[in-house]
Protein backbone atom coordinates (compact mmCIF):
# COMPACT_ATOMS: atom_id res chain seq x y z
CA UNK A 1 0.00 0.00 0.00
CA UNK A 2 0.87 3.41 -0.56
CA UNK A 3 1.76 5.41 2.39
CA UNK A 4 1.47 9.05 2.80
CA UNK A 5 2.98 10.85 5.73
CA UNK A 6 1.83 14.18 6.83
CA UNK A 7 2.56 16.69 9.91
CA UNK A 8 1.87 20.19 11.04
CA UNK A 9 5.05 22.59 12.08
CA UNK A 10 6.31 22.22 15.64
CA UNK A 11 4.70 25.32 17.95
CA UNK A 12 5.56 28.85 16.81
CA UNK A 13 5.79 31.83 18.29
CA UNK A 14 3.13 33.19 16.66
CA UNK A 15 1.03 30.18 18.09
CA UNK A 16 2.01 30.85 21.72
CA UNK A 17 1.01 34.47 20.94
CA UNK A 18 -2.66 33.10 20.05
CA UNK A 19 -1.33 34.90 16.15
CA UNK A 20 -2.55 33.56 13.32
CA UNK A 21 -0.61 33.70 9.92
CA UNK A 22 2.99 35.33 10.11
CA UNK A 23 6.07 33.90 9.60
CA UNK A 24 7.73 33.06 12.91
CA UNK A 25 9.58 30.73 14.31
CA UNK A 26 9.47 28.04 16.00
CA UNK A 27 8.80 27.60 19.91
CA UNK A 28 11.13 25.79 22.33
CA UNK A 29 8.88 23.06 22.09
CA UNK A 30 8.49 23.51 18.63
CA UNK A 31 12.61 22.67 17.91
CA UNK A 32 12.14 19.86 20.32
CA UNK A 33 9.78 18.40 18.09
CA UNK A 34 11.81 19.04 14.76
CA UNK A 35 14.92 17.51 16.91
CA UNK A 36 12.52 13.94 17.47
CA UNK A 37 10.98 14.01 14.13
CA UNK A 38 13.76 12.00 12.56
CA UNK A 39 14.08 9.18 15.38
CA UNK A 40 10.02 9.54 15.31
CA UNK A 41 10.31 8.66 11.63
CA UNK A 42 12.33 5.48 11.67
CA UNK A 43 12.43 4.51 15.55
CA UNK A 44 8.45 3.97 16.13
CA UNK A 45 7.32 3.89 12.26
CA UNK A 46 10.56 1.75 11.05
CA UNK A 47 10.73 3.56 7.86
CA UNK A 48 13.74 2.66 6.01
CA UNK A 49 13.37 4.18 3.11
CA UNK A 50 14.15 7.58 1.98
CA UNK A 51 11.35 10.10 2.27
CA UNK A 52 11.08 13.28 0.16
CA UNK A 53 9.97 16.43 2.49
CA UNK A 54 7.74 19.05 0.88
CA UNK A 55 7.12 21.93 3.18
CA UNK A 56 5.81 25.44 2.92
CA UNK A 57 7.71 28.72 2.07
CA UNK A 58 7.58 29.67 5.61
CA UNK A 59 9.99 29.33 7.95
CA UNK A 60 8.36 27.25 10.31
CA UNK A 61 7.26 24.64 8.02
CA UNK A 62 11.36 24.08 6.68
CA UNK A 63 12.66 24.84 10.62
CA UNK A 64 10.39 21.56 11.27
CA UNK A 65 12.21 19.87 8.54
CA UNK A 66 15.62 21.03 9.58
CA UNK A 67 17.10 17.95 11.22
CA UNK A 68 15.57 15.27 8.71
CA UNK A 69 18.05 13.19 7.49
CA UNK A 70 16.83 13.06 3.78
CA UNK A 71 18.29 14.56 0.47
CA UNK A 72 15.23 16.05 -1.30
CA UNK A 73 13.20 18.92 0.50
CA UNK A 74 10.91 20.83 -1.92
CA UNK A 75 9.35 23.94 -0.85
CA UNK A 76 5.52 24.82 -2.19
CA UNK A 77 4.09 28.10 -2.18
CA UNK A 78 0.96 26.06 -2.67
CA UNK A 79 1.44 24.54 1.01
CA UNK A 80 1.53 27.52 2.53
CA UNK A 81 -1.02 28.60 5.20
CA UNK A 82 -4.30 30.07 4.47
CA UNK A 83 -4.11 33.52 4.12
CA UNK A 84 -5.41 35.74 6.43
CA UNK A 85 -5.33 38.77 4.45
CA UNK A 86 -5.98 42.28 6.62
CA UNK A 87 -6.31 39.55 9.70
CA UNK A 88 -2.98 38.08 9.32
CA UNK A 89 -0.81 38.72 12.85
CA UNK A 90 -3.99 39.26 14.60
CA UNK A 91 -5.60 37.15 17.69
CA UNK A 92 -9.28 36.13 16.80
CA UNK A 93 -10.09 38.39 20.18
CA UNK A 94 -8.56 41.28 18.51
CA UNK A 95 -10.25 40.41 14.69
CA UNK A 96 -13.64 40.52 16.88
CA UNK A 97 -13.15 43.40 18.12
CA UNK A 98 -11.37 45.39 14.91
CA UNK A 99 -13.90 43.68 12.16
CA UNK A 100 -16.77 42.21 14.35
CA UNK A 101 -19.43 41.35 10.75
CA UNK A 102 -16.17 39.40 8.90
CA UNK A 103 -15.79 37.92 12.77
CA UNK A 104 -19.70 36.83 12.22
CA UNK A 105 -19.52 35.85 8.98
CA UNK A 106 -16.51 33.46 9.69
CA UNK A 107 -18.67 31.73 11.98
CA UNK A 108 -21.48 31.26 9.70
CA UNK A 109 -19.62 30.05 6.67
CA UNK A 110 -16.13 28.85 7.66
CA UNK A 111 -15.54 27.63 4.96
CA UNK A 112 -16.82 29.39 2.11
CA UNK A 113 -15.48 33.17 4.06
CA UNK A 114 -12.64 34.84 2.56
CA UNK A 115 -10.22 37.45 4.79
CA UNK A 116 -10.28 40.10 3.00
CA UNK A 117 -7.46 40.56 0.76
CA UNK A 118 -6.93 36.85 1.75
CA UNK A 119 -8.53 33.02 1.27
CA UNK A 120 -11.03 30.85 2.18
CA UNK A 121 -10.72 27.21 3.01
CA UNK A 122 -12.40 27.14 -0.54
CA UNK A 123 -9.75 28.82 -2.67
CA UNK A 124 -7.15 26.82 -0.50
CA UNK A 125 -8.41 23.45 -1.68
CA UNK A 126 -8.50 24.56 -5.10
CA UNK A 127 -4.55 25.98 -5.17
CA UNK A 128 -4.02 22.07 -3.38
CA UNK A 129 -4.94 20.17 -6.22
CA UNK A 130 -1.22 20.42 -8.49
CA UNK A 131 -0.02 19.04 -4.81
CA UNK A 132 -2.78 16.56 -4.36
CA UNK A 133 -2.53 15.37 -8.37
CA UNK A 134 1.49 14.88 -7.76
CA UNK A 135 1.09 13.14 -4.33
CA UNK A 136 -1.27 10.93 -6.23
CA UNK A 137 1.82 9.96 -8.67
CA UNK A 138 4.60 9.88 -6.05
CA UNK A 139 5.48 7.42 -3.51
CA UNK A 140 7.34 8.62 0.30
CA UNK A 141 6.24 11.88 0.31
CA UNK A 142 6.73 13.54 4.16
CA UNK A 143 4.85 17.08 4.00
CA UNK A 144 4.85 19.27 7.08
CA UNK A 145 2.63 22.16 5.93
CA UNK A 146 0.05 24.30 8.36
CA UNK A 147 -3.07 23.58 9.93
CA UNK A 148 -6.01 24.61 7.96
CA UNK A 149 -3.79 23.24 4.23
CA UNK A 150 -3.78 19.78 6.41
CA UNK A 151 -7.43 20.03 7.27
CA UNK A 152 -7.82 20.00 3.18
CA UNK A 153 -5.09 17.41 2.41
CA UNK A 154 -6.61 15.06 5.46
CA UNK A 155 -10.00 15.60 3.90
CA UNK A 156 -9.47 14.71 0.62
CA UNK A 157 -7.63 11.14 1.63
CA UNK A 158 -10.51 10.74 4.01
CA UNK A 159 -13.35 11.16 1.61
CA UNK A 160 -14.52 13.88 3.96
CA UNK A 161 -16.63 16.32 2.23
CA UNK A 162 -14.47 19.56 1.77
CA UNK A 163 -16.51 21.89 3.71
CA UNK A 164 -16.19 20.19 6.27
CA UNK A 165 -12.27 20.68 6.57
CA UNK A 166 -12.50 23.67 8.82
CA UNK A 167 -13.39 21.70 11.47
CA UNK A 168 -10.95 18.52 11.35
CA UNK A 169 -8.97 18.15 14.43
CA UNK A 170 -5.08 17.89 13.30
CA UNK A 171 -2.64 17.53 16.27
CA UNK A 172 0.26 19.48 17.34
CA UNK A 173 3.40 17.62 17.04
CA UNK A 174 2.17 14.22 15.52
CA UNK A 175 3.08 12.59 12.74
CA UNK A 176 0.21 11.18 10.65
CA UNK A 177 0.43 7.91 8.34
CA UNK A 178 -2.36 7.62 5.84
CA UNK A 179 -2.19 4.18 4.10
CA UNK A 180 -3.68 4.24 0.98
CA UNK A 181 -6.35 2.21 -0.03
CA UNK A 182 -7.91 1.71 -3.40
CA UNK A 183 -11.55 1.82 -2.24
CA UNK A 184 -12.85 3.83 0.75
CA UNK A 185 -10.71 6.10 3.42
CA UNK A 186 -7.42 5.59 4.57
CA UNK A 187 -5.97 3.54 7.68
CA UNK A 188 -4.70 6.32 9.88
CA UNK A 189 -2.21 6.00 12.77
CA UNK A 190 -0.79 8.88 14.90
CA UNK A 191 2.36 8.92 16.29
CA UNK A 192 2.54 11.68 19.08
CA UNK A 193 5.75 12.76 19.93
CA UNK A 194 6.22 12.93 23.85
CA UNK A 195 7.18 17.04 24.38
O1 LIG B 1 -4.30 30.50 10.72
C1 LIG B 1 -4.95 29.54 10.34
C2 LIG B 1 -5.19 28.37 11.20
O2 LIG B 1 -4.27 27.35 11.05
C3 LIG B 1 -6.54 27.84 10.84
O3 LIG B 1 -7.35 28.13 11.88
O4 LIG B 1 -9.20 28.15 10.18
O5 LIG B 1 -9.57 27.32 12.54
O6 LIG B 1 -9.19 29.77 12.07
P1 LIG B 1 -8.91 28.36 11.65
Amino acid sequence: HKVVWLSRHGESIYNIEKKIGGNSLLSERGELYSEKLPSIIKNECNVSDELIVWTSTLTRTQQTAQHLPYKTKLTWKALDELDAGLCDGMTYEEIESKYPDDFKQRDEDKYGYRYRGGESYRDVVIRLEPVIMELERQQNILIITHQAVLRCIYSYFMNIPQDQSPWVAIPLHTLIRLEVRPYGPCKVTLFKANI
